[in-house]
């Protein structure tokens, strides 16, 4: 049986950094020729704090990523997450994330990336890195981000054989609904809890995908 390729990810690099032609943006434009490399269609995007960002519809994964500056990431992007459509059109895309920076590793986690996750806390994240200033040009450590990525990417996206399980919980409130509805909402429901990656549907993920689906 042969299998049919799956369309190219499309993924856009929002990025912010004081520091033109710094090390932030060689580093993008390595993560980028990388990323082409596997056969991914990518864009490259600087942030503004107030700016449309409806244009990010159009791709599959956003990859976000900043220098720290004094203790914050970089104004722009933290900026755009606050000040901007840029949570509101983020709603459910796959997303990356990295920083650079001078602190060590986990400081940095502890600190510094809780600053962009707070506003990413509905979004799947498929990895996140720390790129510390010896890893900045290291190809292979570049090389290891998007193999990362574009792995996370594959099996979010892999259509699965088997049907989810939903939770005994879970069922009875899918039975209770009019027969009419049930077998929409409940493909509505699988494909919301496959996008997200979880495994079984629970009251609690029916929840969520019912706002999700603008209340069912
Ligand atoms: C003014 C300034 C402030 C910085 N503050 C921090 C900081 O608080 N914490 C940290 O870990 N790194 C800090 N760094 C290191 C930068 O995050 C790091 O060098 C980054 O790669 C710079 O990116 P750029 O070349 O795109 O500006 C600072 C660098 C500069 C120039």
């Amino acid at each position: 049986m042969t299998q049919q390729n799956a369309a190219p990810m499309k993924a856009i690099i929002l990025y912010d950094s004081k520091t033109a032609g710094g090390s932030t943006d060689r580093l993008i434009d390595s993560i980028g020729l990388e990323l082409a490399r596997t056969g991914a269609y990518v864009e490259k995007a600087k942030c503004k704090a107030q700016a449309d960002y409806s244009f990010i519809q159009e791709f599959d994964v956003v990859i976000m990523g900043a220098p720290i500056y004094y203790l914050l990431v970089s104004s722009q992007l933290l900026g755009a997450l606050v000040q901007s459509n840029l949570k509101k059109n983020l709603k459910r895309k796959k997303i990356a994330l990295f920083l650079t920076c001078g602190s060590p590793e986990p400081m940095a986690t502890l600190l510094y990336m809780p600053q962009l996750k707070i506003h990413l806390v509905p979004n799947k994240i498929l990895t996140e890195k720390i790129f510390s200033p010896q890893q900045l040009s290291d190809p292979a450590v570049i090389k290891e981000f998007v193999d990362e990525l574009t792995e996370a990417y594959r099996k979010a996206t892999r259509k699965r054989n088997t049907s989810m399980h939903w939770s005994d919980e879970a069922r009875e409130e899918l039975n209770g609904l009019p027969s009419f509805l049930r077998g929409r909402i409940k493909t509505g429901v699988e494909e919301y809890a496959e996008e997200m990656g979880y495994s079984t549907i629970t009251p609690a993920v029916l929840n969520e995908a019912k706002a999700d689906l603008g209340g069912m």
